[in-house]
């Protein structure tokens, strides 16, 4: 019996531009998790089929977040780049999760019932089962942790449970084959647990774990929204952050001096967020440096900020996405090192199962 080593998996969808939420949310916290964990960062082209199924530049699409990775400063030679279709592990391992979950779990997720709308039976199987190839993602690796940002929340949840349930419902056969591994503890002071599959931590950490609509704050800001408007890509150069920063919703009041102030007043709340998230400081400290000002002073300094930490990224991928050759090769050589750990977990999972193979 050994230990699981704690190991970071996460993914980002090559559908539409990324914008900050992506990056504030998620991929940044990416590139800070490098120096404490071994990481597999994964473009999950498998998932971008579920809503759409034929796009017009899926594989052009996959070098942009992959350029974008490797622009904010992930290291694709100590850890793991990839896209997911390399693996065909992925859609093995989904396949088996498929047969452990229950649809009335798919059914229940929010962002299923939001993508399907309203005509639920014309959705495609993928876009239910879409959790379940998630959980797959994570699982291959016996990843113990995720950083997402809040809306991949229940998709977690769900990981878990399916963790929980392939430990359970094959618990005899796991022991029997001596592949019973001490799981992290969930808190501090628990026993640890045992199993196969680790129970995932999702790690939602910061001041832009839901970064919200520029033009609506009860809104998060979102790769389909059709305004432009509402979000700021990673494309967007200069001009237009401060266009959109300048256009963005406000209320008719000063700033508060404290956070208490930010209740109720969502559009102020969110990009008071921002700023903090882009500048690394405490929202209390902004709100104590700009709390009473209006939003025609506060709103420049933050297209500043916004320019000042995003333009280095866009100029970075312009660099890398004019050489598609070295991200092909960097998303190779990610799929062999990554489709190593997959097939060992395959194998496991394999024999535990009962399939024949080797
Ligand atoms: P995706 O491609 O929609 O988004 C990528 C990451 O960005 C985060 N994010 C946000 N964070 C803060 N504010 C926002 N407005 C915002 N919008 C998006 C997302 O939470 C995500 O972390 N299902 C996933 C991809 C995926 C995955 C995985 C993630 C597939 N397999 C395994 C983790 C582990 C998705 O569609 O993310």
């Amino acid at each position: 019996m050994s230990a699981i080593t704690p190991r970071v998996f996460s993914g980002v969808q090559p559908t539409g531009n990324l914008h900050l939420g992506n990056y504030l949310g998620a991929i940044r916290r990416f590139v800070t998790l490098q120096e404490s964990h071994d990481c597999l960062y994964c473009v999950v082209d498998l998932h971008s089929i579920t809503a759409q199924l034929v796009h017009e530049d899926l594989a052009g699409q996959t070098r942009s977040i992959t350029a974008a990775f490797l622009a904010a400063g992930i290291d694709p030679k100590r850890h793991i780049v990839f896209n997911q279709s390399r693996v065909s592990g992925h859609a093995e391992l989904a396949w088996v999760f498929n047969c452990v979950a229950r649809i009335g779990w798919m059914n229940r997720m929010t962002q299923f019932k939001e993508k399907a709308g309203k005509d639920r039976e014309n959705a495609s199987l993928g876009l239910l089962a879409y959790p379940s190839l998630m959980a797959a993602d994570i699982l291959l690796y016996r990843a113990t942790h995720v950083p997402v940002g809040d809306d991949q929340k229940q998709h977690l949840e769900l990981t878990r449970d399916i963790a929980v349930k392939f430990n359970n419902d094959f618990a005899a056969r796991i022991e029997a084959l001596g592949l019973t591994t001490d799981l992290p503890a969930e808190a501090p002071d628990a026993a640890p647990a045992r199993g196969y599959f680790p129970v995932t931590q999702p790690l939602i950490e910061g001041a832009a774990t839901r970064v919200m609509s520029l033009k609506d704050g009860s809104k998060k800001m979102s790769k389909s929204d059709p305004s432009d408007l509402s979000r700021i890509n990673l494309t967007d150069d200069a001009e237009a952050i401060s266009r959109k920063v300048r256009k963005a919703k406000t209320d008719p009041d000063a700033l508060p001096s404290e956070a208490e102030g930010l209740k109720g007043r969502p559009e102020a709340d969110n990009l008071v967020s921002i700023y903090a998230a882009l500048a690394g400081r405490p929202v209390a400290e902004i709100l104590a440096e700009f709390g009473g000002q209006q939003f025609s002073a506060f709103k420049p300094a933050l297209a500043d900020l916004a320019v000042h930490v995003l333009s280095p990224i866009t100029e970075e991928m312009r660099r890398l996405e004019a050489d598609p050759g070295h991200i092909d090769a960097v998303l190779k050589d990610g799929g062999e090192r990554a489709g190593a750990i997959a097939e060992a977990t395959m194998r496991d999972v394999k024999s535990i199962v009962g399939f024949l193979h080797g």
